[in-house]
């Protein structure tokens, strides 16, 4: 990456943190007018959509790779981190994301707290200061945008988290999906929080096998998309 792809970083002008009802934060972004996750627990969500019906489902191998698209305030990357360290998994995490925080709102954020791994505080602000690090069995990697992506690379698990079609039309485009689905191991998911049809048909077209399955709290179902 050169000095000129690194994207320029949001302030406290751009998002504010928000605590939802688990008692973990999310932020508000005013540009996007969205959440970066559920008010019914940021948390919640993010251990029932990607943690549970994503990694988990994967746990039989011996090393994961993550696309996660959409890497925000770093909770996801955070939870499969936690998830590698205690499972004694290898896990390859690449977090795409166009519009990064500034550090001083992540180190606001609670989660090494609320998860109780205050220990872990400092992988979690070097997920937000570095480009790539590796620490134990955790290998990290952060990109501007999905195209930067090596186009011969295969992931296990994406992490499609991209603000809902309603805010960003563009990230729900079956372009997006028809490029996801070729980065996609065989076996491989992608998991989002989003149920909507028309992104559903989309995967489907672009050759996942797509199930519906029940979502976190506040979510009737969410998707699953698996590559045959
Ligand atoms: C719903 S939030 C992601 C929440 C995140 N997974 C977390 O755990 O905090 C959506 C994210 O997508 C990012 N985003 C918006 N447009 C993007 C683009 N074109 N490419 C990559 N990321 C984008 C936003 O900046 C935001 O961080």
């Amino acid at each position: 990456m050169t000095t000129n792809d690194i994207p320029p970083m949001l302030g406290w002008d751009d998002v504010y943190i928000v605590t939802t009802r688990d008692g973990s934060d999310t932020l508000y972004s005013r540009s996007h007018n969205a959440t970066y996750h559920s008010l019914f627990g940021a948390v919640g969500e993010s251990k029932h959509v990607f943690i549970q019906h994503g990694l988990k489902t994967l746990a039989d191998r011996p090393s994961i790779s993550i696309l996660e698209f959409g890497f925000g305030t770093g909770l996801n990357a955070f939870l499969a981190y936690l998830f590698a360290i205690t499972s004694e998994k290898q896990i390859q995490y690449t977090g795409i994301e166009a519009y990064p925080i500034d550090a001083e709102i992540a180190q606001k954020l609670n989660y090494p707290q609320y998860l109780a791994f205050p220990e872990e505080q400092d992988i979690f602000l070097r997920m937000h200061l570095e480009v790539s690090f590796i620490s134990d069995s955790f290998h990290f990697t952060k990109l501007p945008g999905y195209t930067h992506v090596p186009a011969d690379e295969e992931f296990d698990c994406i992490f499609f988290d991209a603000f809902a079609p309603g805010a960003q039309p563009e990230l729900w485009e079956q372009s997006v999906f028809d490029q996801l689905y070729k980065l996609t191991s065989e076996g491989g998911c992608l998991v989002t929080y989003c149920a909507q049809g028309e992104a559903r048909r989309r995967m489907e077209k672009a050759g996942y096998k797509v199930e519906r399955i029940p979502g976190p709290p506040g979510k009737r179902e969410m998707l699953r998309a698996v590559r045959a």
